[in-house]
């Protein structure tokens, strides 16, 4: 095999400067596995739906709670009714969950707003759905009734620098939501306000910028979305960047915790500026909450770093392993 490389030819300048049989397979080489990498971005990616399962342990959990669900949509950024909305109407029909909390981005402009609610319309949840404005409806939306309303016909609480109490056979919860942060319109202090001290807490957060005010507030669960998990990920260093300046990409996919706060952030389900992922699939998320074992309360964890927690306990199931 004359391209293999033998210590005789090992000679830097003759490799670099071209005419070598083997800088002519390394080109082949790098440019087939581009190749295939930008099918897999464009072709592939964009277009399935995966979905993960976490399993929070939740320091002080009232007993009544254990195994309390909830689903997470993010991002869906609808603009028709193809492959992927199919999917996920199928994925969202067939379970039904206690509670469902939707973090914005619904839509990337106001056509998509009646395939949204067609894709959306078979979720069910026990004892609420809730919604919170991202940047998208925002930007896109002249008049935000124009969602707000059809949503609510569908049964969706729109929290905007507020929160709701759910008095549950569990116990009490409170959902809090905040209105954008990209958009510096949130406001987690007026949310909270005249929030009890007892109840399980839960704030919604189009993005994950006020994951820190909330565990100094002491919520103990924050659910956000909008980073779309950089959309382009690399192996070992991850997302590359993330459209959060205030956080930068410390929170940029997955789940952290901090100080015994738990941080969900969705990849969502859309695409910004072009469709195209890589090695960062669209999802939605379930998540069941646990109570932490005696003895192995996450407040103990003091680390210092926004590192995911513990990835072994997701579980993740691609749209191949699902299929009804
Ligand atoms: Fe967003």
């Amino acid at each position: 095999m004359s391209w293999l490389l033998t210590p005789a030819d090992w000679n830097p300048r003759r490799m670099l400067c071209g005419g070598s049989e083997i800088l002519t397979m390394f080109w082949w080489c790098a440019g087939l596995t581009a190749l295939a990498c930008a099918a897999r971005a464009f072709l592939y990616e964009p277009y399935q739906v995966e979905i993960t399962r976490y399993q929070l342990e939740i320091d002080d959990l009232p007993d009544s709670f254990q195994g309390f669900t909830i689903l997470q949509l993010s991002d869906l950024h609808i603009s028709g009714l193809g492959s992927r909305e199919r999917r996920l109407m199928e994925i969202i029909a067939r379970e039904e969950v206690d509670l469902i909390l939707n973090t914005g981005d619904l839509i990337s402009s106001p056509r998509g707003i009646p395939v949204a609610l067609q894709v959306i319309r078979g979720a069910r949840s026990r004892y609420g759905t809730f919604f919170v404005y991202g940047n998208n409806e925002i930007e896109e939306l002249r008049d935000l009734s124009d969602i707000r309303r059809p949503l609510e016909e569908l049964g969706y609480q729109v929290l905007v620098n507020e929160n709701r109490t759910l008095n549950l056979p569990h116990g009490t919860v409170h959902v809090i939501g905040v209105d954008d942060p990209k958009s510096y319109r949130d406001d987690l202090e007026l949310a909270v306000t005249g929030l009890p001290e007892s109840g399980l807490k839960i704030l919604m957060s189009h993005t994950p910028e006020t994951f820190e005010k909330a565990c100094a507030l002491g919520i103990p669960i924050t659910f956000a979305g909008h980073t779309h998990g950089g959309q382009v990920r690399f192996p070992i260093i991850g997302a590359i960047w993330t459209d959060t300046p205030r956080t930068g990409i410390r929170y940029s996919a997955g789940r952290y915790l901090r100080d015994s706060r738990h941080l969900i952030v969705s990849r969502g389900l859309g695409w910004s500026l072009m469709p195209m992922r890589f090695l960062c699939l669209p999802e939605i998320v379930f998540v069941t909450l646990l109570k932490s074992p005696p003895g192995t309360s996450s407040g103990s964890d003091h680390r210092s770093t926004f590192e995911p927690e513990r990835p072994p306990l997701r579980v993740s199931e691609p749209e191949s392993s699902t299929s009804p």
